[in-house]
């Protein structure tokens, strides 16, 4: 018997840019999912859903095509067989303490708990560069559960370093820590209650829309874009890609304030960064920008949705007197997935 635990994350800054070529600055944090696996007999692979009272069963060689959680089950299955692991049957258990939906990315802390669970029980190695793992869970989602995402959920969750942020250029895949000295300030999450289901969401939406940006200006990525043409980009297509330039300016921006422990700023470039999400990258919704107010009325320094957006969480930086609404998650950079 093996068990995993996958960690959510939370992403600093940097948002709607990993499939844009650009950067981001996530960390791994300390709640997730936890994956049990059992090896059993037979040519089946069994999952039971703990917290939600849900089974699944399906064929280990020929896992079939469904949705919702059982989707990420069977396509881990499936990739890593495709990637070349031999896996053996088992029973699974899944269970958490990350809810759905509340945008800190349970999807990603289930895929990639589930893929190291797979493989242990295997017997089978984790590939040496997390980063090709990272990718496997990312096809999870895009070609089962039908979620373009792209890949900053999955390497915070498996790259994830205690005590710091990651630093991720999604144009090399390099990946730089950056520590993330709070002092006495702290970083909350706050549901906004609107739940979000990247499949269901403007999220496909707005990646057609950088794709067609990036079609017109001739380019590969929109983080290759320059200012001027992007103004000549109709709307809102022009606004999108102002998005992702102005957004990869402040990872900068950030990494810059947190060496020099200027949180203020830290605070700013939050306001700033959902701003652009809100304005330009029309991802905001009523519940969100309720709880951005709640929480900058409770004295954060600076607050913005993160992760996919049109619902979710809010992330907020709140100085020493600040103090976190009820209901609100204290969230710290913690280690990557691991067997435990
Ligand atoms: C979701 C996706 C990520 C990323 C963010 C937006 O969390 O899973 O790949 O695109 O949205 O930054």
């Amino acid at each position: 018997m093996v068990r995993a635990r996958g960690p959510g994350r939370v992403n600093l800054i940097g948002e709607h840019t990993d499939y844009n070529g650009g950067l981001a600055l996530p960390f791994a944090i300390s709640r997730g999912i936890t994956v049990t696996a059992e090896a059993s007999g037979g040519d089946r692979i069994s999952a039971h859903a703990r917290d939600i009272g849900e089974q699944d069963e399906f064929s280990l060689s020929a896992p079939e095509r469904t949705a919702g959680w059982r989707a990420f089950v069977r396509g881990t299955v499936a990739e890593l067989t495709a990637a070349g692991y031999a896996l053996t049957p088992c029973r699974l258990t899944i269970e958490g303490d990350l809810e759905q939906g509340a945008g800190l990315s349970s999807s990603a802390a289930l895929s990639t708990a589930l893929s190291l669970a797979l493989l242990a029980v295997a017997g089978e190695p984790e590939p040496d560069d997390r980063r090709e793992l990272a990718k496997l869970c990312s096809r999870v989602e895009n070609d089962w559960v039908g979620a373009e995402t792209g890949l900053l959920d999955q390497l915070a969750s498996l790259c994830g370093s205690p005590g710091h942020a990651i630093r991720i250029d999604f144009r090399t895949l390099e990946i730089d820590p950056v520590p993330l000295e709070l002092g006495d300030w702290s970083l909350v999450t706050l549901d906004s209650g609107a739940a979000h289901t990247i499949a269901q969401s403007g999220y496909n939406d707005r990646r057609r829309e950088c794709r067609e940006a990036c079609k017109r200006l001739g380019i590969d990525s929109l983080s290759e874009a320059n200012a001027p043409d992007v103004d000549s980009l109709p709307e809102p297509l022009a606004s999108r890609a102002r998005h992702v330039i102005t957004e990869n300016a402040r990872v900068d921006a950030m990494v810059r304030a947190l060496a020099d422990g200027d949180l203020g700023e830290a605070g700013r470039l939050l306001d700033a960064s959902h701003a652009s999400l809100r304005d330009d990258y029309d991802a905001s919704v009523p519940a969100v920008e309720r709880t951005v107010e709640a929480l900058k009325d409770a004295g954060a320094a600076g607050a913005r949705m993160v992760g996919g957006g049109f619902g979710g969480s809010v992330l907020a930086l709140l100085p020493p007197a600040g103090f976190a609404p009820s209901g609100a998650l204290v969230v710290k950079p913690g280690g990557p997935a691991v067997l435990v």
